[in-house]
């Protein structure tokens, strides 16, 4: 199966995705993890990808849609993924498109998460991520680990992502909405978009997940 989750920043798509990969079986797959990783092991791209995301702003695709596409050749990634972060507009939409057609594939379904601003800037805040694994992601209220500021996961010390602050969602948010939302309606158009709320306790939110997917596939 192949899925891509859409939703605004602190939405909880990686959240949401560390569940539903392994519901599906398949890889969770996220541009921004993947930044974050290079980040951490100082690359060139890491270095490069930086001082775009901590201003808030798109990666340029130059270097997005081949690190995508080359996460996607793995071999882990052949019988189907789930894209977290990617695509985030239209050229990258566009790009994935003729990527899957090339090789005779196609999506299975796009999972918008739908959830209220004032509800993301409260998850945002108070998220907290592993340095070790920045798919590993608590919550100092609604999801807290174990012993404070270390990872339940892998135990890796929890720090808060250099652009969570708040001038740094606002500018986020911004792209969510002008480069990002549209490609809802370009999925729209291939009959692939499923919308649900992502309010609520994490599982309810999967159970909602899963059912829209089952729905739709
Ligand atoms: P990326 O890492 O993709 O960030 P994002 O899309 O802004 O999403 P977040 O990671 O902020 O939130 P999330 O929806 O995963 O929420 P989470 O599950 O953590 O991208 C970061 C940057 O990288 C971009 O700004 C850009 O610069 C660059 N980038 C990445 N991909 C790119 C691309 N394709 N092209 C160009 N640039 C790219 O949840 C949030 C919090 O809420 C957590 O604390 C969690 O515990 C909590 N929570 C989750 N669910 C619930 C719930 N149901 N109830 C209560 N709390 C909850
Ligand atoms: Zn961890």
């Amino acid at each position: 199966m192949r899925i891509v989750l859409v939703g605004p920043p602190g939405a909880g798509k990686g959240t949401q995705a560390a569940y539903l990969a392994k519901n599906l079986a398949i890889p969770h797959i996220s541009t921004g993890d993947l930044f974050r990783a290079n980040m951490s092991q100082g690359t060139p791209l890491g270095q490069q990808a930086k001082e775009y995301m901590n201003a808030g702003r798109l990666v340029p695709d130059s270097v997005t849609i081949g690190m995508a596409e080359d996460r996607m050749r793995q071999e882990d990634a052949a019988g189907g993924f789930l894209l977290d972060g990617f695509p985030r507009n239209l050229a990258q939409a566009e790009a994935l498109d003729a990527f899957l057609k090339a090789d005779g594939m196609a999506l299975d379904a796009v999972l918008d998460l739908e959830v209220p601003e004032d509800e993301v800037v409260k998850r945002i805040a108070g998220r907290r991520t592993c340095r070790t694994d920045s798919s590993h992601t608590f919550h100092v209220i609604y999801s807290p680990p174990k012993q404070e500021g270390v990872c339940d996961k892998c135990g890796g010390e929890l720090y808060q992502r250099e652009d969570d602050s708040e001038d740094t969602v606002r500018k986020r948010l911004e792209v969510y909405h002008s480069e990002t939302e549209p490609i809802i309606d370009h999925y729209k158009a291939q009959g692939l978009v499923v919308t649900i709320s992502a309010l609520g306790k994490v599982a309810e939110v999967t159970g909602r997940a899963m059912e829209a997917i089952a729905a739709q596939a």
